[in-house]
């Protein structure tokens, strides 16, 4: 039990008479790149907006490293290490990508503000940032604006600021849409590496993502959960096949 680190039970969410998540059991492993796909409107970002605390669940539960945390605040879940990685209108534009990762360690920080005070504690600050610039591959863009960067890297600055936090879960929602195929390859070998030592959980479209990276993934329709395993055996599932067809069909045999 103990390398499971969120678990979700009978996982509901009703609007108003519509059942948009469907008693989802939901499992995580500790560790794990673990990606939620499915049709459109099969409930993921609902399911994602549960477990970020965003939208209350309408009944079941979530649990984090054993806790039960159904009733807990973004806040509070954030002090747990349960992070959700920015949107990109989080990242201030006219600052520096530099000061985007300081700021995001100051926020961090918060309430142990004195600790950066110090000449000594400045330099471990700027120490860490380098060291999150570097990780997303931003270390030669530090002083641009991040208002200037292109659309791919302003994905990894967000995700260096969500590194910043120390995140023991990562929540990805959509880390790739929008992108073209380079930034796509860029971003899907960024979270691989920012995925070490700790256990990501992504909603993703691109299937070739999802086949290139995820240990885990959990097929969604009508939001309920349809099937679960690698992507070998999900991609083959006849279920998940036939919830797909007319959609992304194509895109889910073409990922191999
Ligand atoms: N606030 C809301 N009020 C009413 N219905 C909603 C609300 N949010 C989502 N829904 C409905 O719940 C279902 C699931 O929506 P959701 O956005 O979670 O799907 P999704 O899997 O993220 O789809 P997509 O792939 O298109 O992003 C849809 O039928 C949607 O219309
Ligand atoms: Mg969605």
């Amino acid at each position: 039990m103990s390398d499971i680190i969120l678990q979700t039970r009978e996982l509901t969410k009703d609007f108003k008479g519509f059942t948009a998540v469907d008693r989802v059991d939901l499992a995580v492993q500790r560790g794990h790149i673990h990606a939620l796909i499915g049709p459109n409107g099969a409930g993921k970002t609902t399911c994602f907006n549960l477990l970020t605390k965003f939208l209350a669940p309408s009944r079941g539960t979530i649990h984090f490293n054993g806790h039960d945390i159904t009733a807990e605040k973004p806040a509070q879940i954030a002090r747990r290490g349960v992070i959700r990685s920015f949107q990109i209108s989080a990242v201030f534009p006219h600052l520096s990508v530099l000061e985007n990762v300081r700021i995001g360690l100051q926020r961090f920080t918060g309430t142990s503000f004195h600790f950066w005070k110090g000449l000594s504690g400045l330099r471990a600050l700027d120490a860490r940032v380098l060291e999150l610039l570097e990780l997303v591959d931003l270390r030669e863009m530090a002083a641009l604006k991040a208002a200037d960067l292109p659309y791919g890297r302003k994905r990894a600055l967000e995700i260096a600021t969500t590194m910043a936090m120390s995140p023991e879960l990562m929540l990805l929602d959509e880390p790739t849409q929008g992108m073209g195929h380079e930034d796509v390859e860029r971003v899907t070998a960024l979270i691989k590496r920012v995925a070490e030592g700790r256990t990501v959980l992504m909603v993703e479209h691109n299937m070739k993502v999802v086949a290139t990276i995820a240990d885990r993934i959990t097929v969604l329709a009508r939001g309920a959960v349809l099937a679960e395993g690698d992507y070998a055996s999900v991609s083959r599932h006849p279920a998940v096949l036939e919830a797909y067809m007319g959609s992304d069909a194509a895109e889910l045999q073409g990922a191999h």
